[in-house]
């Protein structure tokens, strides 16, 4: 690295919470130098889902190599680094503690601080990398294989869940019922790209809305209604067509994420909103926010579509401004696979 690296604030990302094994290496919160990320979707796609036992295996053989890589691509050492960012939770207990204790080791060998990152902070802060002028307050939608979160984001690590999913995230019904109509793993994306050949009027499956002025999520209900619709056909005989599902179904979770968000954004008044999350990256979602939030004169903000599922450089991002707030783990630091946002 040319310069005086100590007066960078240089943070080496890590993510090992589920099936991404990735690194990134981020000079001051803006430059990102290197981005690797090792993806696992091909070995567990025969499974139709992610092997919790598998992942953590796969993450032990790549995190090093993977590691490497991106302080080569980014032409810098350990003693380079400033510090070392880890997701620690939530996600699969034996993928987290891999890259957990790697991160401890390496920051521990090259003396330098270590720094725990909730992984759902991280997806929101993937935002940071392309807009660095965000001002708070902010509101949130987080999206993921895992989650379904509003927030609203008062100032750097001062944030409050307005809502949740009380049942399914809306990537895990979308995974779910992908599935079922033979589509393959991960589902969001497959359900979004033969959703272009359907009709999205074709099904009319329920939107959950729960309580009037509630923020929360329930996705379960959606999902069965799919499943339900599929069942009642094949024992009649009738084949039904797929696109026609995925597009109706794919347009029932974007109408309720849309319809929520935009409750939030009414009962807290705030003037940008963040997509955030691997559901994030869904065109429809993406299109029709843009569409709702420009009537609002609201800014909507959301990462590149490798930025939105797991990823390294959202867990150096967020590590930085952890650098920056001096927040850093003790050498006890562990793996919390249920971590939420408080
Ligand atoms: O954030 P992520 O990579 O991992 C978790 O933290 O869960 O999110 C993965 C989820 C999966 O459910 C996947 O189907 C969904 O994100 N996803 C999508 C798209 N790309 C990924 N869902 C809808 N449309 C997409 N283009
Ligand atoms: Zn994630």
């Amino acid at each position: 690295m040319t310069g005086d690296p100590k007066d960078k604030v240089v943070i080496l990302g890590i993510e090992t919470s589920c099936d991404e094994t990735s690194a990134a290496v981020l000079v001051n919160g803006t430059d990102l130098l290197s981005h690797v990320i090792s993806s696992q979707i091909a070995t567990h796609q025969k499974y139709g889902g992610v092997v919790p036992e598998i992942a953590s295996r796969e993450h032990s053989l790549h995190l090093q190599p993977v590691v490497q890589q991106a302080l080569d691509e980014a032409k810098v050492g350990f003693t380079d680094l400033s510090a070392i960012a880890v997701t620690y939770g939530p996600g699969l207990v034996g993928s987290l503690l891999v890259g957990v204790s790697g991160a401890k080791a390496m920051a521990y060998a090259a003396g330098i601080p270590l720094i725990g990152i909730n992984h759902l902070e991280g997806h929101i802060y993937a935002n940071f990398l392309h807009h660095q002028d965000l001002e708070f307050p902010f509101l949130a939608l987080l999206v993921s294989g895992g989650h379904t979160h509003l927030i609203l984001f008062k100032a750097h690590g001062q944030y409050q869940v307005l809502g949740h999913t009380r049942d399914d995230a809306a990537g895990e019904a979308l995974d779910k019922v992908a599935r079922t109509l033979g589509l393959g793993y991960p589902g969001g994306p497959q359900i979004q790209k033969v959703a272009l050949e359907g009709d999205e009027q074709a099904f009319k499956f329920p939107r959950a809305m729960l309580e009037p002025t509630s923020l929360d999520f329930s996705f379960s209900g959606m999902k069965s209604a799919v499943l339900n619709t599929l069942n009642t056909a094949r024992m009649r005989g009738e084949t039904l067509s797929v696109p026609d599902l995925a597009a109706s179904f794919q347009q029932s979770v974007v109408d309720v994420l849309v319809r929520k968000t935009l409750m939030a954004i009414q009962q807290t008044g705030v003037k940008t909103l963040l997509l955030a999350g691997g559901v994030a990256a869904n065109r429809l979602l993406r299109e029709t926010l843009d569409y709702e939030l420009s009537q609002r004169s609201i800014r909507l903000v959301y990462p590149p579509p490798i930025f939105c599922t797991d990823n390294g450089a959202m867990i150096a991002i967020a590590g930085y401004y952890h650098y920056l707030a001096g927040d850093f783990a003790p050498w006890t630091l562990n793996a919390v696979p249920g971590l939420n946002l408080t």
